[in-house]
């Protein structure tokens, strides 16, 4: 092999080399200083069904006692790109809102916050987690069907606005 040869060979290793394996996503418990780009999240998706009467100092208040339930990722400088929102009058639990920034969906974001904001149901003793779906989103149906929740057959979701 030519001098060169072990040389070009490094060469090429680190060119070929897969890079290294991204850092797994965690969620963090959601701050009040979240809440503005929560918000802009859920504006920005339909499907997540936000409410404008959830506002930020209704969202605040919630925090001050379910901070742990309600997840949120973010990036390194502190972007919020992911977001869930879950709450608990102390014995049934409910997830209301979810939502992933669109440029970092499909990779496991959503599971993170699901996981840990169903541990955080546990850890409180709530067995039972409410959430709903609009029909024909089949990314949440997904979602939800693979973090363990089935349809309630037989059952009808009654809401009422005040
Ligand atoms: C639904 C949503 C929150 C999923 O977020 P995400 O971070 O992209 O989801 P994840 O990467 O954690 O995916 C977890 C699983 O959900 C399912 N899933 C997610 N996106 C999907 C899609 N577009 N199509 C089909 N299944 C999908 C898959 O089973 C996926 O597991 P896999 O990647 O191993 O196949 C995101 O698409 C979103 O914000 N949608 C708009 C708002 C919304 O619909 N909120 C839900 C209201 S109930």
């Amino acid at each position: 092999m030519p001098a060169a040869a072990p040389a070009l060979a490094e060469a090429f290793d680190v060119l070929v080399a897969p890079p290294p394996p991204a850092a797994p996503a965690v969620s963090a418990e959601m701050a009040a200083a979240d809440i503005p780009q929560v918000i802009a999240l859920l504006r920005a998706a339909p499907q997540a069904a936000y409410c404008e009467w959830e506002d930020e100092a209704l969202l605040a208040r919630h925090l001050a006692h379910s901070a742990d339930l309600c997840r949120v990722v973010r990036t390194p400088s502190g972007r919020v790109v992911a977001a869930l929102l879950a709450g608990s009058f102390g014995v049934r639990g409910s997830i209301s809102h979810a939502v992933v920034d669109p440029g970092h969906r499909r990779l496991g974001l959503a599971r993170v916050m699901a996981a840990d904001a169903l541990e955080a149901f546990r850890r409180r003793g709530v067995r039972r987690i409410f959430l709903a779906v609009l029909d024909g989103n089949e990314a949440a149906t997904a979602l939800w069907t693979g973090a363990g929740f089935r349809p309630a057959l037989g059952e009808r979701t009654f809401e009422c606005d005040l």
